[in-house]
């Protein structure tokens, strides 16, 4: 949470600073601010409220021109999102330091009593304030700005990424990173932070992830790092494989819906040199395990929050058929605090779009604690979960910018089914033909995906039609069942109303309870197709509800002639291996919330309350 973005170079730093916070509004938008150092002195203006409110404080307080700065967009932990709790926070007997803090100071109480002790005063609730005056006082003390920054760091306890600026020192921005993200952009005569790529990528694709526990000194021609202990530490580039305009939204309405539409190239690019044309999967990626370790692996645990848990849902019935590995899928922050068994044959995988859940990354470092071997499946390049993971399969979504996630989960589970047949080629339990029959079916997602596209209509015009409703019930079984949990989550979170995913087979042990007249029941079929196909039972479920008021809508293959006559609305798909269908199901429900919620005049790409990268626990 909170977006963080620092620069230092010829630029007119205001709009580098505005433009990175723009990009990580996403990250939170309880309030934002900014503060640069010109010739007259450390200037700060900050701001409850969106973005956009801080762009109207600077239009009716300009700043002046100035070659460094730092930025921040908040997602409030410690007091309100109010004006005066806005970042940057400044410290010192003149207010000549100026901070900005992603995290949480756990200690800050005992901090702040210090400083009360002294006389010092407080402009805010919040923790990082306290952290502000603690290093323009060592500051002061000693004349050293890194020094006193390297103090107070090793004194805090939390999580956090911190980025100062001081009056006396124009031309250096300091940073530090526990348990927080940090990334540096390198540019030619000038350099960039930011809580990710993102904030940056516009001007530079060399980039720098900052490890745990360093700090950073960033001038217009150098970039020191070192670690909290004062000992330098040297570090590796990587080059940036986003594209700028793949984090705008390049005429789409919102975020939501032009990462709705990058689907089947999401999809297409997390199989691209992992799936061949006659259907082998290749995973350099788990080159750190031999084949024998994969045959001797006793279980894999996946850890996940929100949608990515859900990723990891699906993933596991494609997992445990192919390669006959028990699988079992834990929130994180379920899995960590409790005693789960785990051996040095268990896998973990861990998935997340981010790679910077704070839940997750507990999750992965207990589990390595433990003994077991951790796979990331993640998104962005220079997470800290991609570090910390033994191993990482990157799936290729590009940037996700709208707090509902969308493209990152079918590239998710793309991933998922993807490592599913990997293991099984490997363990040899279910015949090759099997496996490459199944390889040969996922390459044609991509187009089945954007074919879903071209039909969307439907269950927009289904969402919008139904901006008034309540509640919203969602019904799936076998890899459906996690959809239908998907589906209701994306209602919550952006339309703001009660939504439930139940498994089919559990309604008749209570939720049915909930059913009465005109409620409306969202469907996810399973084809006809399949010998063992679940469809019967589905539909006689379906006949429960509907004989008590229930109006269903149903999700469906196409030309499937069993479900018209038992739905109100039937959204056809198109026809996959019933395994990978959940990939073409969650479509439509994306596009019916995203539509419920614009139908009420909601924003679909920062609903309330949330934000995108939850690095708290
Ligand atoms: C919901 C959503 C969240 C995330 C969850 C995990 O639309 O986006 O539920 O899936 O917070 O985030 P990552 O994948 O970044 O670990």
């Amino acid at each position: 949470m909170c977006g963080i973005v620092g620069y230092v170079g010829p630029k007119s730093t205001l709009d580098v600073l505005l433009g990175g916070l723009r990009r990580l509004e996403y990250r939170g938008y309880d309030s934002a601010g900014v503060s640069v150092i010109s010739a007259a002195g450390l200037e700060t203006r900050k701001k409850a409220g969106k973005l956009d409110n801080l762009v109207g404080e600077i239009d009716s307080h300009p700043l002046p021109a100035a070659h460094i700065g730092i930025g921040h967009t908040r997602w409030a932990t410690h007091g309100a999102p109010t004006d005066g709790n806005a970042h940057p926070h400044l410290g010192g007997s003149a207010l000549k330091l100026s901070l900005i803090h992603n995290g949480i100071i756990e200690n800050f109480a005992e901090l702040k009593a210090e400083l009360v002790a002294d006389g010092v005063s407080f402009s805010s609730e919040t923790d990082s304030e306290v952290a502000a005056h603690h290093i323009a006082r060592e500051y002061e003390k000693s004349g050293d700005l890194v020094a006193a920054f390297r103090f107070v760091m090793n004194r805090l306890h939390g999580a956090f990424t911190i980025l100062v600026i001081h009056e006396d020192q124009p031309d250096v921005v300091l940073a530090a990173r526990r348990n927080a993200p940090l990334v540096i952009g390198l540019g030619d005569g000038e350099n960039f932070l930011g809580s990710d790529v993102a904030a940056f990528v516009e001007y530079t694709k060399r980039a720098v992830s900052v490890g745990q526990d360093e700090i950073v000194v960033l001038k217009a021609d150098s970039v020191t790092v070192y670690g909290f202990d004062g000992q330098p530490v040297s570090f590796d580039e990587f080059s940036v494989d986003w594209d700028a305009s793949a984090a705008s939204k390049g005429g789409w309405s919102s975020f939501m819906a032009k990462e709705i539409a990058d689907q089947p190239q999401a999809v297409g690019d997390t199989l691209m040199g992992r799936l061949s044309a006659d259907g082998v999967v290749t995973l350099p990626e788990m080159s750190g395990l031999s084949a024998a370790d994969i045959k001797a692996l006793d279980r894999i645990i996946i850890v996940a929050c929100g949608t990515a848990s859900y990723a990891g849902d699906i993933a596991k019935y494609g997992i445990e058929k192919w390669s006959r590995i028990p699988v079992q899928v834990e929130l994180s922050h379920e899995f960590r605090y409790r005693s789960p068994i785990v051996t040095p044959n268990t896998l973990v995988v861990a998935i997340s779009q981010s790679g910077e859940t704070m839940d997750t990354l507990m999750a992965t470092r207990y589990a390595k604690e433990l003994g077991a071997k951790v796979l990331a499946i993640c998104n962005t390049q220079g997470a800290t979960l991609a570090r910390e993971s033994d191993a990482v399969i990157y799936t290729h979504a590009g940037p996700e910018v709208a707090v509902a996630s969308t493209k990152a989960l079918t590239a998710q589970i793309t991933a998922g089914y993807l490592l599913g047949l990997f293991l099984g080629q490997v363990r040899g339990v279910v015949p090759a033909s099997e496996l490459k029959a199944l390889g040969l079916d996922l390459l044609k997602m991509p187009a089945r995906v954007a074919e879903v596209l071209e039909g969307l209509d439907v269950a927009s015009d289904l969402g919008a039609a139904m901006a008034n409703a309540k509640s919203i019930l969602f019904l799936g079984r076998n890899v459906g069942f996690p959809v239908a949990m998907e589906g209701a989550l994306k209602l919550k979170e952006l339309a703001y109303i009660h939504a439930e995913g139940f498994a089919a087979g559990e309604l008749k042990h209570g939720p049915i309870a909930l059913i009465e007249e005109g409620q409306p029941v969202i469907v996810i079929v399973p084809s006809p197709r399949d010998a063992e196909s679940l469809q019967p039972k589905v539909i006689s479920n379906i006949q429960e509800i509907r004989a008590r008021g229930a109006k269903v809508i149903a999700i469906a293959e196409e030309g499937d002639p069993n479900v018209a006559d038992y739905a109100e609305h039937v959204i056809y798909v198109p026809q996959t291996e019933p395994m990978f269908a959940a990939i073409l199901t969650v479509i439509p429900l994306q596009a019916f919330a995203m539509a419920l919620s614009t139908a009420k005049g909601l924003d679909v790409d920062q609903p309330r309350n949330l934000a995108k990268s939850v690095t708290v626990e």
